[in-house]
């Protein structure tokens, strides 16, 4: 089967690849010129472990193809899957789907046969309807069916997730519609991943409601950490003691600096917009985009009170370790490392840093932060270490290495990475969250 995918970013390189090595003839589309010039000659345009390999093999085996016209990538395609972003409009919160209705648009004036168009970006409850419009409108000769397809796949395991989903959610209103995604999706109905299908609106509804209770198990997690520090109790322990309750489960109780990345921050405030349009507020979620975000600075604070307090830490130096909002991505979107970088500086600390995948990007978004080739040549100097993102590379730090580069021992450690006891027996002033 031809596929056709518009847009190859995170997710629509990643799942045009891994289509293509189920033995679909793929080719991924995108109108940034420089994107697809490097993916000509093999070079990936962002950082996700095993892409690189997975795009050289079925590039040579003559199933992945890259090209910026949307015209000639989906001549003959049965599935025209829409990839592209939707991040939140600047001002209300909104999702901003012009690029959505763009490519339809685009679509609707090329089709040039039978096809379903899926959308598997994340879309607001009723997107569906209005891509469907644009297309009518539009003047699409050939018959065509809207499909919800909406992605679960993480940065940094995107791969693994897509071939060996948890759940495959399919949105459609048609029988069209479901036969071609039920033989796009063949090769995992064989693996026996479940596949649910809805309505169009249940799906685009699925994906937010999923997002959305993930971020509020984070925020949960986060203020109970809050409460141990206060009430001197080991937020790890209360994590385990919950999570190894079959109905919370384990996954997403870990205590950090607040959720970041491409999708948590932006489809919440969205998922909050829809439910105002709607006049059916969601409170919860309300609760937990307000906590989230006072959190990430509260995090900087907690960096300047290892410093010494507000006053003391003017002029003192600290290193951020990690940048990124998780590890094995170059992701920057809402990373929580930006708050707190903004905090310090804003406080006059002299911030350095380093990321084994994040610098890059990351430069531009903190102008004031000195980027280093190394964790060690970042530490150097330092009155305050940081650990920001839970990359392996900081899971094993030379700790006396450490202690003789930096100017003081001090370690603030977001990511309950280190032992408490360990760290503090190498003589490090240690702080980690809802554990002290
Ligand atoms: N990143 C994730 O982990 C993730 C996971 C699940 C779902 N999603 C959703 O998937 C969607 C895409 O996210 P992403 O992170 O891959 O975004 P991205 O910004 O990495 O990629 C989007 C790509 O679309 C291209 N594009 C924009 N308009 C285009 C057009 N008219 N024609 C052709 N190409 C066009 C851009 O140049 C870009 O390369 C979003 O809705 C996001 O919420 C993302």
């Amino acid at each position: 089967m031809k596929i056709a995918m518009v847009g190859s970013g995170y997710v629509g390189l990643v799942s045009g690849a891994c289509f293509a090595d189920f033995g679909h003839d793929v080719i991924c589309i995108d109108k940034d010129q420089g994107k697809i010039d490097r993916l000509h000659e093999g070079i990936m345009p962002i950082y996700e472990p095993g892409l690189d390999a997975l795009v050289e093999t079925n590039v040579k085996a003559g199933r992945l193809s890259f090209t910026t016209s949307l015209a000639e990538g989906i001549k003959d395609a049965s599935a025209i899957f829409i990839a592209v972003g939707t991040p939140s409009r600047r001002g209300d919160g909104h999702a901003d789907l012009s690029f959505v209705y763009a490519v339809a648009k685009e679509v609707g004036e090329s089709l040039s046969n039978d096809a379903v168009i899926v959308t598997k970006s994340t879309v607001p409850v009723g997107t569906g309807d209005e891509v469907e419009r644009i297309l009518e409108d539009s003047g699409a000769k050939h018959r065509f069916a809207v499909v919800s397809n909406p992605e679960f796949l993480r940065e940094g395991a995107a791969i693994g997730d897509f071939k060996r989903p948890d759940r495959i959610v399919i949105g459609a209103e048609d029988d069209f519609g479901r036969d071609v995604m039920s033989e796009v999706y063949r090769p995992l109905f064989l693996n026996e991943s479940p596949i649910l299908f809805t309505s169009r609106r249940t799906s685009e509804l699925i994906k937010y409601a999923a997002n959305a209770f993930l971020a509020t198990k984070i925020t949960f997690i986060n203020e109970m950490a809050d409460l141990c520090e206060k009430v001197g109790a080991n937020v790890q322990d209360v994590s385990r003691g919950i999570g190894m309750d079959n109905r919370i489960g384990a996954k997403f109780l870990h205590a950090g600096p607040g959720y970041g990345g491409s999708c948590f921050p932006k489809d919440t405030l969205a998922l909050l917009k829809t439910a105002e349009d709607y006049d059916s507020p969601t409170r919860i979620v309300e609760a937990v985009v307000k906590v989230n975000e006072s959190r990430k600075r509260a995090m900087g604070r907690k960096v300047l009170e290892a410093l010494g307090g507000v006053d003391e830490a003017r002029g003192k130096k600290a290193a951020l370790l990690g940048l990124t909002f998780k590890p094995n991505t170059d992701d920057m979107r809402d990373s929580p490392a930006i708050a707190v970088a903004q905090t310090l500086t804003d406080a006059g600390v002299e911030v350095s840093a380093y990321d084994p995948e994040g610098m890059e990007l990351a430069q531009p978004l903190m102008p004031e932060v000195k980027m280093c080739d190394d964790p060690y040549a970042a530490i150097e100097g330092a009155d305050a270490t940081v650990i920001v993102t839970e990359w392996d590379a900081f899971r094993a730090l030379d700790l006396s290495r450490v202690a003789e580069l930096a100017n003081s021992r001090v370690l603030v450690d977001l990511r309950n990475i280190y032992s408490p006891d360990d760290v503090r027996a190498r003589g490090f002033i240690y702080a980690s969250i809802g554990r002290e």
